[in-house]
């Protein structure tokens, strides 16, 4: 049964803040250690992919940066350069084209550039060869927050709407053809198990299904606080101890667990609210302690993701 992990494209989506590129780089792992070949792609991201996966920094041509594993962060700039080149097929007749200082103020004026020529960057390289088959067996979209995340994913079907028939549209037919096809590709929506953030998935997702025709796959929930103090015997010490103590460091430690319980109460609530709303399998990531969020905090995520995903075949 294929899991989120045998795709060809995962577009990670989800409100600001909530762990898009944790788990998108996560993602990238776990996929790379079962042997796909990966393409991490980013949009106009804060570098913070060398830290998470302990390799070179990325930036925006393809590097890679484990075994299997390549990222590259796009930006408007360069991937229209490279569109250009594409085109133009001479460096020297793209730099008196687009780098005309009239031409680019025009070509940065057209509304919607900037995503097209990030969005078919990405589509670009779910569609590179390399000895007879895709350079990449899966690519990874690391893309922006829940409003823009639409918008760019739209791009195609604004150019086959807008656009008379011809190779413009050929290949947006075939980027929307990637998008709505279910077997290939799918939404990974990442949430926190709060107020904000669930709501806004629950948002997000009729808008992707209706407004991009894009299938959900595992929804992902982040930073979940331990169970320890909702059930079992810290639960119960917890509930015999009384509301405050005398003792500093021992209060102190009363106060944080009395904290970490009702965070966990919350999540709880929030885990059902998804459930009822969302018909999705859900897989569960823990709030990691970590002082230092680098390679190691990461592959255990990776580890742990990876582990449920392959309890939840898509359908
Ligand atoms: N499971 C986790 N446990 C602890 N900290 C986490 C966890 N997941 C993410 N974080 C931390 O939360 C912060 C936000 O994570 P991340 O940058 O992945 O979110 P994002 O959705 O990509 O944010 P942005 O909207 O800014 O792109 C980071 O500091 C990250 O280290
Ligand atoms: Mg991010």
């Amino acid at each position: 049964m294929a899991t989120l992990l045998d795709l060809r494209l995962i577009i990670v989506a989800g409100k600001g803040g909530v762990g898009r590129t944790t788990v998108a780089a996560a993602l990238a792992s776990a996929a790379a250690r079962r042997g796909k070949r990966v393409l991490l792609a980013q949009t106009k991201s804060k570098e913070r992919l060398s830290k998470l996966l302990g390799g070179p920094r990325v930036e925006s041509e393809v590097v890679q940066v484990r075994e299997r594993l390549w990222a590259v962060n796009i930006t408007p700039e360069a991937a229209l350069r490279e569109y250009g080149l594409m085109i133009l097929k001479s460096s020297l007749v793209y730099r008196a084209v687009f780098e005309n200082r009239l031409a680019k103020a025009f070509i940065r004026a057209i509304p919607g550039v900037e995503d097209y020529s990030m969005l078919g960057k990405v589509w670009f390289h779910t569609t590179e060869e390399e000895g007879g088959r895709p350079r990449y067996d899966l690519v990874i979209l690391d893309g922006p927050a829940t409003g823009h995340a639409i918008t760019l994913l739209q791009v195609p079907q604004a150019i086959l709407e807008a656009v008379p028939e011809g190779p413009l549209t050929r290949d947006a037919r075939s980027a929307q053809d990637l998008l709505s096809d279910g077997k290939r590709t799918r939404m990974a929506l990442v949430t926190l198990a709060e107020d904000l953030p669930v709501n806004e998935t629950i948002e997000l997702s009729v808008r992707a299904r209706e407004q991009v025709g894009i299938h959900l796959g595992p929804l992902i929930v982040n930073q979940l606080y331990p169970p320890r103090f909702v059930s079992g015997p810290s639960a119960r010490a917890l509930d015999l101890l009384p509301e405050r103590c005398d003792d500093e460091p021992l209060d102190a430690l009363l106060q944080r667990s009395r904290i970490a319980q009702r965070r966990r109460a919350m999540n709880d609530r929030y885990l059902e609210k998804l459930r009822t709303s969302l018909p999705l399998g859900q897989a569960h990531l823990p709030y990691l302690f970590a002082p230092d969020f680098g390679a190691e905090t990461l592959d255990d995520l990776s580890l742990r993701l990876e582990a449920q995903l392959l309890q939840l075949p898509l359908d």
